[in-house]
């Protein structure tokens, strides 16, 4: 089936969508995005993603092409559109196309570029995988300091994901001054004696927004949480550990560099968090 996609105001079969060659997310990864889930239909947190989106475009004085209302339109209508249950929203903004090349920032008057698209998952919240759990490995982490603002430089992030399918595992985690820094597309937790323990924010992390309500959740249901850095022989001895985005929610990790993680199994904190996460996420999405 051919997806209606979004492009700067139109809403077009993806086919006919067209973005210029001269666009500074193609030539600079001049950009920013946002990816939402959507479950029942719904989207799960927008006004989460709609704040992050907000503070990724102040921290690179890039203009914000449609205010929150139009955003969660647009999200609805592309919803309605391709008939998502289960998914995801990924939308793009850029700098713009100021028509050449030139590292400069274009003048104040190029509109910026506005790109939305859905992704069909059926079964996400069902994932099989989250009964099994993922393998990661770890690699050193040498993205750019400023990991807090969501942008589209993702070139290292997918480098470190075929490190991981070469080495017969599902991800990467990444490595910095002798620490655990995030995945390649999300926030990593350990839990050691029932406590979960999770990098505090920084610029080194990005700020996930799933990241935001697990440890709600996990701070309402008694659960003790701890935001500290770890190490990954830390992570090897720990007894679960797992992931959180997006697109994964919370996502067992059972090993790390080929070493079994607790019983080499998904934890049961893990587990707990994946079902309170989801409970409450289908409650409040909008
Ligand atoms: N990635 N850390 C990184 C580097 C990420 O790219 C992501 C999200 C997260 C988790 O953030 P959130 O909980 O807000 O999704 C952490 C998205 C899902 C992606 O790139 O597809």
């Amino acid at each position: 089936m051919t997806r209606t996609v979004y492009v700067n105001g139109e809403y077009v079969p993806e086919t006919e969508a067209k973005v210029s060659v001269f666009d500074r997310g193609f030539l600079f990864a001049d950009g920013v995005y946002e990816v939402t889930s959507v479950l029942d239909g719904k989207l799960v947190d927008f006004d989460g993603h709609a704040k992050r989106l907000e503070r990724s475009l102040n921290e690179l004085e890039m203009k914000a092409p449609a205010t929150r209302d139009e955003l969660l339109e647009i999200h609805r209508q592309l919803v309605e559109k391709n008939g998502i249950v289960e998914g995801l929203i990924y939308l793009q903004i850029t700098r713009g196309a100021p028509g050449d090349r030139d590292f400069a920032y274009p003048a104040a008057d190029v509109p910026s570029t506005l790109v939305l698209f859905t992704q069909n998952k059926p079964g996400l919240a069902d994932n099989p995988t989250a009964k099994t759990g993922i393998k990661v490995i770890s690699v050193p982490d040498v993205r750019w300091g400023r990991r807090d603002i969501k942008t589209v430089q993702l070139l290292y992030p997918s480098m470190g994901k075929m490190m991981a399918k070469a080495a017969g595992c599902d991800d990467a985690w990444m490595v910095e001054d002798g620490k655990v820094t995030e995945g390649t597309s999300n926030n990593a937790y350990i839990v050691k004696g029932g406590k979960i323990i999770t990098r505090e924010l920084s610029n080194d992390i990005l700020h996930g927004i799933t990241r935001a309500a697990v440890l709600k959740l996990a701070r309402e249901a008694q659960m003790e949480v701890e935001e500290r850095s770890f190490t990954i022989e830390e992570a090897q001895s720990a007894d679960e550990a797992f992931f959180t985005s997006a697109s994964a929610f919370v996502m067992p990790v059972v090993e790390i560099d080929g070493v079994a993680v607790g019983s080499g199994t998904p934890g049961p904190i893990a587990a707990r968090l994946r079902e309170i996460y989801l409970d409450e996420s289908r409650k409040v999405a909008i």
